[in-house]
């Protein structure tokens, strides 16, 4: 009887010893998965293309295994369908268990995934969408790319500095071109400056002829320009067609017209137009050549833009938490998120703990040919810049 017991006691503990065994091996097997959701189709596919790579050019040069277990980057393309996003985080959340998500290529679709972020306790790094108000509608959100209110603010700035005075702004209609005509506007009326008409185009299939016809006829000392990535090179075209160029009014914008993906085919109407953005792929930096020519060579000679710094630092970002974790999700990897300071291939740049938003140099940029090429030469930067939006 004594004998049977613990011939059963050992068969047992084997037995658990055994299951032990295979659960914690089938677990150092588990992948650790990051769900990425990005415009790879639709009007915003270049952002997505950027992302996308710039993600795999970040793995690839800094392994792709954290506590021995390999990580595993899901891609899911929600063709700029907001309500496309929201389901695709629902699925990688729940389906996929995903410790963090990440991606978001414009504001909505940030928007529309943010519940879900909060509800699950899922760290969610916005790698593209720059609104400001986007940190705010989780606590578990985490920026890397950029905000308007940044970029609008350091323009308006410059023009003052530069005596133009009297201005036309023209924005994409939502909300990131929303806060890119206040907080440019707000800075120019309290440096002393007009802001003679606002303009706005639809985000969707914008028809930029007859805003431009408005801008001849108000003839501002400068025209101040917001669109989303993907955008600028169709305004180019109209604005130097409608010989906007040749009437004498300065083009000036936020970074994202003169984005590094298509300025090289923008032609001389792009050249001398100064804008202020946090990324140029003609960074001058160590840190920057290396990703730059790394990143050409895994693409076809493709150029990075802003977009795909955003996602390369928000990769190193999610990695590096992880790193801290041990692989782990949750409220422990969203503070492993903040507070990093590390060098951008932008420059130097810090996860605010306190608002999860980027703190970086905002740079004032002039296009030029350089070496054959249209580059957006930086030639003055405001340091360590916050987030405007965060000082209300
Ligand atoms: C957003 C999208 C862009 O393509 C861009 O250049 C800036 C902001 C956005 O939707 O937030």
């Amino acid at each position: 009887m004594q004998k049977r017991t613990t011939l059963r006691g050992i068969a047992a503990a084997t037995l658990t010893l055994g299951l032990g065994l295979a659960g914690s091996q089938a677990l150092a097997a588990d992948p650790i998965k990051i769900g990425l959701i990005l415009p790879m189709t639709g009007q915003q596919a270049t952002t997505g293309r950027q992302i996308d790579a710039a993600v795999k050019l970040y793995l690839a040069q800094n392994g792709n295994t954290i506590a021995g277990r390999k990580v595993e980057v899901i891609v899911k393309d929600d063709a700029t369908v907001p309500d496309t996003t929201r389901r695709l985080a629902q699925e990688l959340v729940v389906q996929e268990k995903v410790v963090a998500l990440a991606g978001f290529g414009i504001t909505p679709a940030a928007m529309a995934t943010a519940p879900i972020a909060t509800q699950s306790k899922t760290p969610m790094v916005v790698m593209a969408a720059a609104t400001s108000a986007i940190t705010e509608a989780s606590p578990f959100v985490v920026r890397t790319s950029f905000t308007l209110p940044q970029a609008a603010v350091a323009m308006a700035e410059w023009a003052n500095k530069n005596k133009i005075k009297k201005v036309v702004t023209l924005v994409s209609d939502y909300a990131p071109g929303i806060d890119a005509e206040r907080y440019f506007a707000d800075r120019m009326v309290l440096n002393g400056g007009t802001v003679v008409d606002k303009l706005r185009t639809p985000l969707r299939s914008p028809d930029f002829a007859p805003v431009l016809q408005k801008v001849r006829d108000a003839a501002p000392e400068a025209l101040y320009v917001f669109l989303p990535s993907g955008q600028g090179a169709a305004f180019m075209k109209q604005f130097a067609e409608r010989g906007l160029d040749k009437a004498g009014i300065r083009l000036i914008g936020t970074g994202d017209i003169t984005d590094d993906d298509q300025l090289n085919d923008m032609g001389d109407v792009a050249l001398g137009v100064v804008t202020a953005h946090h990324y140029s792929a003609n960074h001058k930096s160590a840190a920057n050549q290396k990703f730059v020519d790394a990143f050409k060579k895994a693409n076809n000679g493709m150029r990075p833009n802003f977009m795909a710094v955003g996602g390369y630092d928000g990769m190193r970002v999610i990695m590096e938490a992880l790193k801290v974790t041990k692989g782990a999700g949750g409220e422990a990897l969203l503070n492993a998120m903040k507070g990093q300071v590390f060098e951008s291939p932008r420059g130097q740049v810090l996860i605010d703990a306190q608002t999860r938003d980027i703190v970086h140099d905002m740079y004032f940029r002039k296009v030029e040919r350089v070496g054959g090429e249209l580059h957006n030469v930086e030639f003055d930067a405001i340091k360590a810049m916050k987030d405007p939006g965060k000082q209300k």
